[in-house]
Order: structure tokens, then C-alpha cells, then sequence
């Protein structure tokens, strides 16, 4: 048994009768149990972030040693995100279908956790994600789109984001397929 980090992310703007929520907390606990010592990281989207903007860009575009220090407040939030990744072992992550996609908020924790020389690096042979070594469980639930369908474009994006910044360990907790109750939820990357 070791130390392990857990990264928990909600992002259903529904705090009463969230399946992603509810699923994604059984899941969490679930992957705890299998590690006698492990810390537990909440990062709760369901009130919102800030969408990345022109002061935003150009701070990150502008080389670390030359930032300001509006430049670096500006990059706070993005800076301590990213950190949430890099220290943690396993991402679960929990994304409802907001019209056929992932909800925007969870869009805006992508951008801010998309950055050159942290998350991926610039090569010759094109972006190289820097994110290693660590899984990620998505908590997928609709109203009716099946998961993992051709409609369900909210999967295969983040499958996409995750790939960029280089965790490819992925499993998908299709919601629909689990009850509480029977707490049946099979983790093979656990
Ligand atoms: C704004 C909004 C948009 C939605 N769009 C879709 C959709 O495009 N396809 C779908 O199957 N379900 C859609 N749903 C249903 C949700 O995916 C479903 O209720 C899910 O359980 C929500 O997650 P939660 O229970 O954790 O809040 C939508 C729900 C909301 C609130």
C-alpha cells in the first residue's frame, strides 16, 4: 500500500440529486479503500471559473522569468490548478452532458490547465504532454445520450484534453450502467 493523492473534480452545476456527484464520490471513496494512506483533494467547479481572457493569454505567453506581478495574479488560479494535477495520482473526474458536450465550466478548467512548459512542452516532433503517471477515472452521465456514443462528444473530448497533456490511463464510470445502491462499480485502474 502507498501514499497516494487523489484529485476529485465536480463540475454539474446540481448540488441536490447529482448522479455525477453521488457516483463520483462512491468512486473516490472507493479508490481510497484500496490505499491505506492516501489525501484527498476537492476541486468543486459547480460555482464556477473564471473564463481565460486577453491578460490571461498574455501572461501565459510571456516567458516565466519576465512575468509581472499582474501578470503572475493573473495566473494564480491556473498556477495552483495545474498543481492539483501534478501532485495527484489519480483524477477522478465528474462531467455531466450539458448539450452534447462537456459543461462550460469544465471547458474552463481544461483551458486553464492546458499550459506550454507545465502540462505540455513544444518538441520538434510536435506537443508532448508532460502529464505522466497518472490516471484518471471520468464519471460520465446523461439524460439519454449513450456514453461513449458517437453523440457523446463530452468522453471523447476529455479522452482528447487528457491524451494532450499525456495521461492516456483512462477508465470511463458510465453512470446509466451503476446503481447506488449496489455500489457495483468496477475499478480496473484503481
Ligand atoms: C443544461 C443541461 C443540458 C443537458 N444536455 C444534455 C444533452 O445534451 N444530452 C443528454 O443526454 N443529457 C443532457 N442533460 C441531462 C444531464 O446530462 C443529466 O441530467 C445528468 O444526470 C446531469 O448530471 P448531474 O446529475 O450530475 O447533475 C442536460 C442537462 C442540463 C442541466
Amino acid at each position: 500500500m502507498t501514499h497516494k493523492t487523489i484529485l476529485h473534480i465536480n463540475s454539474s452545476s446540481r448540488y441536490q440529486g447529482s448522479i455525477t456527484r453521488e457516483i463520483s464520490e462512491l468512486v473516490v471513496n472507493q479508490i481510497g479503500e484500496q490505499h491505506l494512506q492516501h489525501k484527498l483533494v476537492e476541486r468543486d467547479l459547480g460555482k464556477g471559473l473564471p473564463f481565460i481572457d486577453a491578460a490571461w493569454v498574455n501572461a501565459n505567453f510571456t516567458p516565466e522569468e519576465n512575468r509581472s506581478e499582474a501578470d503572475n495574479a493573473v495566473l494564480s488560479l491556473s498556477n495552483t490548478l495545474v498543481d492539483e494535477i501534478k501532485q495527484a495520482d489519480h483524477i477522478v473526474i465528474a462531467s455531466p452532458i450539458y448539450n452534447f458536450g462537456i459543461p462550460a465550466v469544465l471547458k474552463a478548467w481544461v483551458d486553464l490547465i492546458a499550459r506550454a512548459k507545465l502540462t505540455f512542452k513544444y518538441t520538434e516532433n510536435g506537443p508532448v504532454g508532460l502529464i505522466t503517471n497518472t490516471k484518471v477515472t471520468l464519471v460520465m452521465a446523461s439524460g439519454g445520450v449513450p456514453i461513449e456514443s458517437e453523440m457523446d462528444l463530452a468522453t471523447a473530448y476529455l479522452k482528447q484534453a487528457l491524451s494532450f497533456i499525456g495521461i492516456t490511463d483512462v477508465t470511463v464510470v458510465d453512470c446509466a450502467s451503476v446503481t447506488i445502491e449496489e455500489k457495483g462499480i468496477v475499478l480496473e485502474n484503481a
